[in-house]
């Protein structure tokens, strides 16, 4: 799934797993996995299609383009667009950014990591202070820069970093982690980077 370029509208789908809720166990159990899905992601999803609903000229509005373009809506539907589209837009790629198979970033993208922190292990640790600093809800994010470099963001609550380009996202809002790990937010970062899909974000940042 391409986020950024996905051409569904209005009315949003509720988007399927990539893999079995047991697929990613131990690191994220499946009970974790089908809260955050069935409930967490489809509220977002039902929300932000009740907002949208009496708005007929945003029905064939892409969700990039609602969020990139969020000055351009009603001032009464810009609050709840940014949350729950934002939720939408965060969670779909979250779920697709993560995988029951062992994978491996490859050439490519070990090379960026170097040029851009140092090393893969710097980035990994770095990507680590981040998600641990987020203060409340929100997530941590990898992106690639337009000359092909790497950044680590963070943003609050259920912000994008839209328009800059996302490879990769940790959920650290509690409902992605407190049923399995607790107050352990640490031991859930930790074991998050045991099921990146290395492929996916190999895929993005090379525009597949
Ligand atoms: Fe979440």
């Amino acid at each position: 799934m391409n986020v950024i370029a996905d051409p569904a509208h209005y009315p949003f789908p509720l988007m399927l797993l990539p893999y079995p809720y047991e697929a990613l166990s131990p690191h994220i159990d499946p009970c974790t996995l089908h809260f955050h899905h069935d409930r967490h992601l489809k509220t977002y999803v039902e929300n932000l299609n009740k907002t949208l609903a009496p708005y007929p000229d945003l029905h064939d509005w892409t969700l990039y383009q609602l969020l990139t373009h969020l000055e351009k809506l009603p001032p009464q539907i810009q609050k709840s667009v940014r949350n729950n589209g934002g939720g939408v837009f965060n969670h779909q790629l979250y779920f697709d950014s993560m995988t029951g198979v062992e994978t491996k970033p490859g050439s490519v993208l070990l090379q960026a990591f170097e040029n851009s922190f140092g090393s893969f292990g710097e980035w990994k640790s770095k990507m680590t202070e981040a998600a641990t600093s987020v203060f409340g809800s929100g997530y941590a994010w990898l992106i690639s820069n337009d000359d092909g470099t790497l950044r680590i963001v963070t943003t609050p609550n259920q912000d994008t970093p839209l328009p800059l380009r996302p490879l990769l996202l940790i959920d650290v809002w509690e409902h992605a982690y407190y049923l399995q790990y607790q107050n352990l937010r640490a031991e859930y970062i930790k074991n998050w980077f045991c099921v990146i899909d290395w492929d996916k974000v190999e895929d993005r940042y090379l525009g597949r």
